[in-house]
């Protein structure tokens, strides 16, 4: 049976584009492949930031670690291990300050572990994986528009996937969702009007 992680990093619960549109990407991916649907949900999950005794744990044998090391590293096992056991995932994002939230590359600080995702001569180790990336963002940065430029969230998580093998990455921007915060448009008007937006237009 397959099985897709939908990692979800938005804050704000129902108000979220981002969620929506992933939880639409699950339905319709469990609707197209039958398969089970893991939710890694970010914003309600406590994820720690790196820390010294997750260093030692990465970096030391298992057999040489302090209990602080198995503790902090294990977030990271956990995580990697749900990763590895997915054939497809999708992230869903909001851009914050033209990148991601913090809490999103807290994520990635776990999963990017040298000897685990990747190899010391720069070799993706996580294989035959495809990704789907959703950007939610106030302000519009398809390509070919005025602020396209300043979007570092699509290249920047197109590359780290890349880095650990995952390169079957399509990127969406929902962008323009500030019409939703002033009132011009409605969240349900919006998602709806976002399967209108080619996946693999966006990237
Ligand atoms: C801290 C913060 C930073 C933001 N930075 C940007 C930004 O750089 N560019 C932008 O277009 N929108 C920015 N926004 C707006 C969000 O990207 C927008 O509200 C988006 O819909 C959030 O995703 P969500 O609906 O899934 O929560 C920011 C919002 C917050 C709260």
């Amino acid at each position: 049976m397959p099985k897709l992680l939908v990692v979800e990093a938005s804050p704000r619960g129902e108000y979220s584009v981002s969620r929506q549109l992933a939880e639409r990407f699950a339905e319709e991916w469990r609707g197209n492949h039958g398969g089970d649907v893991i939710v890694r949900d970010l914003a309600t999950s406590h994820v720690p930031y790196i820390s010294l005794p997750w260093i030692g744990g990465a970096f030391t044998p298992a057999e040489q670690h302090s209990p602080e090391m198995d503790e902090a590293i294990k977030v990271s096992d956990d995580y990697i291990a749900e990763l590895l056991d997915a054939d497809e995932i999708v992230i869903g994002t909001p851009m914050y300050n033209f990148s991601i939230p913090a809490l999103l590359k807290s994520w990635i600080d776990h999963v990017v572990r040298a000897g685990v995702t990747f190899s010391m001569s720069y070799e993706g180790l996580v294989e035959g994986k495809k990704a789907t990336v959703i950007i939610a963002s106030g302000g519009n940065f398809a390509p070919g528009t005025p602020y396209a430029g300043l979007n570092v969230a699509s290249d920047y998580l197109k590359q780290i996937l890349g880095f650990i093998g995952i390169t079957d990455v399509t990127v969406v921007l929902a962008g323009g969702t500030l019409a939703i915060d002033q009132g011009q448009t409605t969240l349900d008007a919006f998602v709806a009007q976002q399967t209108d937006v080619p996946l693999a237009a966006a990237a």
